[in-house]
């Protein structure tokens, strides 16, 4: 096996793809922009999905790519071999082109001809099946019929190669719907020890490494029931981080040649030598570095809380680690150097992040340690934590619940969960939309309500336009079923007249029935036709312009992935419910459909 580095995998990976016949598309941003209720981009099917479900991609039918993901679901589980909450994806999907057989020989042919994996080390697991789809008998002839060729016995099950794995393991779909599948994924063999008689490739304990899934997308989940489409599409994903960690022969991600200059910087910070702490620190400053870069701030809601939890918790690993200093600035900096090179806004925007950064770092330096006697003088004479404590460190001392639940755990208590929710709903009871952002993990939505808000965003910027002026442009957009939320560039309170004319002039775009429809054209042109467009750097060559209104003289005219309603009498009555102030020029407007 070649030793290569972590941008030589990245690079053979797609130049494989781009050999069979894939076009190489842009990373979007992590932050979604279509995909509304979803936190950040947690794989890299979630910006492809309105192609996913029919709509034409302007790229073909064969597509790759590199996404930059966070999974807010890993982060507690940093701090072993190879989960990481900020991670590169590399992905290939069909849409609606080749299917089982080529998905898996593609996969499989990046392993051992390109990365040089030996089969041997190889395993697959499969879909068992239940009441929505049947077990996936196809896939395990595939595999069968690869491993017999390579003389290895193609046993299913125990013992064996292929294994047949429930829902949980081997269906993937998000959580609020949309296209899903059975899928197949691919492991490797460390050629550790087995952790017990019953180790096998879904076991945690370090001896298999997950390398990839493919996910055999022909499915449809539609407010909780599944149907079959008329497409069969293919979406692969895989952490690239997993395969520089196997092909340089180290014993995690962050020895390898991308992330062991981070490390390095947090030993020689650190007194104290535990290694779950500093992959922690390493892990955490970097996936904040990305959010801040990307716009994300530290706060009490959604992202925002997400990366104030993991700059926190960083905070409490360095004082395991007896880091005395402050330490984010000089973390950040090398894991922006480490980074830049793909991704050029981390340098672009580096001083303002490392700042932001080291902000939060010095606020909760000011509280953490009475923070922690506090915490110490509650669990004493072997006390647990109730979910009202849990609430008062918050509170009080600005503890993340997760770093309390982390810190009674290490200590063998547990804390619960759900008087927490209450104590923080009971104080926030005036606020219900800061608890209920608080709570959210939400996935992508694909439903009709989504569609609508999509198509009213675009009526609400030109009317923003026509009542505001010129100035006005997108700043940011958030939907869910509940509520659109748009945030733009004004420097001024919108007085009660304006709102009710920008109302006004939505809802009479609503009464017309104006139809949307959309062009692809390239991206030159299409700037020349909407010269504000904004995030246009996420899209390929080719973009879709959407209309409302009449061909030649449209109301709206906007660059987007969509998805969107045909016809706007499908919309319903628009009503402005909020306004507010979200920073130095930027207004915020927060709309329903009654
Ligand atoms: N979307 C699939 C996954 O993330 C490929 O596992």
């Amino acid at each position: 096996m070649e030793n290569l580095t972590y941008l030589e995998i990245r690079k053979k990976y797609l130049d494989h793809m781009k050999k069979n016949r894939h076009i190489e598309i842009p990373g979007a941003s992590i932050i979604p922009e279509n995909d509304p209720t979803l936190l950040f981009v947690n794989a890299g099917m979630v910006p492809l999905v309105p192609f996913l479900l029919g709509e034409k991609h302007p790229s073909g039918t064969r597509i790759t790519n590199v996404q930059r993901c966070i999974r807010t679901i890993d982060i507690d589980e940093v701090g072993d071999t190879q989960h990481l909450t900020a991670f590169e994806m590399l992905g290939n999907w069909s849409l609606n082109d080749y299917f089982k057989k080529e998905a898996i020989n593609f996969t499989l042919s990046f392993f051992l001809d390109v990365m040089g994996f030996d089969i041997d080390n190889i395993y697959a697991s499969v879909f068992e099946g239940n009441h929505d789809a049947p077990r996936d008998e196809e896939s395990i002839k595939i595999w069968s019929e690869i491993f017999q060729k390579n003389g290895i016995e193609p046993t299913v099950g125990k013992d064996g190669r292929i294994f047949p794995y429930p829902k949980e393991e081997n269906w993937w779909e998000l959580e609020s719907g949309g296209p899903c599948g059975p899928c197949s994924e691919i492991f490797y063999d460390t050629g550790k020890d087995p952790c017990g008689k019953d180790c096998e490739p879904r076991c945690p304990c370090g001896k298999y490494i997950e390398l990839g899934n493919n996910v055999f997308m022909e499915y449809l989940k539609e407010k909780g029931n599944y149907s079959k489409m008329e497409r069969h599409n293919v979406d692969f994903g895989g952490g690239l981080d997993r395969y520089a960690m196997i092909s340089q022969g180290t014993d995690s991600v962050f020895e390898t040649d991308i992330y062991k200059p981070i490390l390095e910087t947090v030993q020689n910070l650190s007194s104290e030598d535990l290694v779950k702490s500093q992959r922690v620190v390493v892990d955490h400053i970097k996936a904040a570095t990305w959010m801040v870069s990307e716009g994300v701030i530290p706060g009490r809601t959604e992202r925002s809380y997400v990366l104030r939890r993991i700059i926190r918790k960083a905070v409490r690993h360095a004082r395991l680690l007896g880091i005395k200093e402050n330490f984010t600035r000089k973390v950040g900096a090398v894991a922006i150097e480490q980074f830049s090179p793909v991704y050029p806004n981390l340098s672009k925007t580096q001083d303002q992040t490392l700042e932001i950064i080291e902000e939060e770092e010095k606020k909760f330096r000011k509280t953490i340690n009475d923070g922690i006697k506090k915490f110490e003088a509650l669990v004493k004479d072997n006390k647990g934590i109730s979910g009202e404590e849990a609430f008062y460190l918050y509170e009080t001392y600005g503890f993340p619940i997760e770093i309390t639940k982390e810190m009674a755990e290490e200590k063998g208590f547990k804390v619960d969960l759900e008087q927490f929710k209450k104590a923080f709903d009971n104080h926030r009871e005036k606020s219900r939309d800061a608890a209920k952002g608080f709570f959210k993990g939400g996935l992508a939505d694909t439903s009709d309500m989504s569609k609508k808000y999509h198509t009213t965003t675009h009526l609400l910027n030109a009317a923003l336009k026509m009542v505001l002026g010129n100035h006005v442009h997108q700043k940011g957009s958030n939907i869910n079923p509940d509520r659109l939320r748009f945030d733009f560039a004004h420097d001024q309170k919108l007085t009660d007249e304006q709102i009710a004319e920008v109302e006004n002039i939505v809802n009479e775009q609503i009464q017309k029935d104006l139809p949307v429809c959309f062009e692809e054209v390239p991206k030159k042109e299409a700037l020349k036709l909407v010269p504000d467009a904004v995030f246009v750097e996420k899209y390929g060559d080719k973009v879709k312009v959407y209309s409302i209104g009449d061909k030649e003289n449209p109301f709206s005219l906007e660059i987007c992935g969509g998805p969107h309603v045909e016809k706007t009498s499908e919309l319903g009555k628009f009503k402005i419910i909020k306004q507010e102030s979200v920073g130095a020029g930027v207004r915020r407007i927060k709309a329903i459909l009654e």
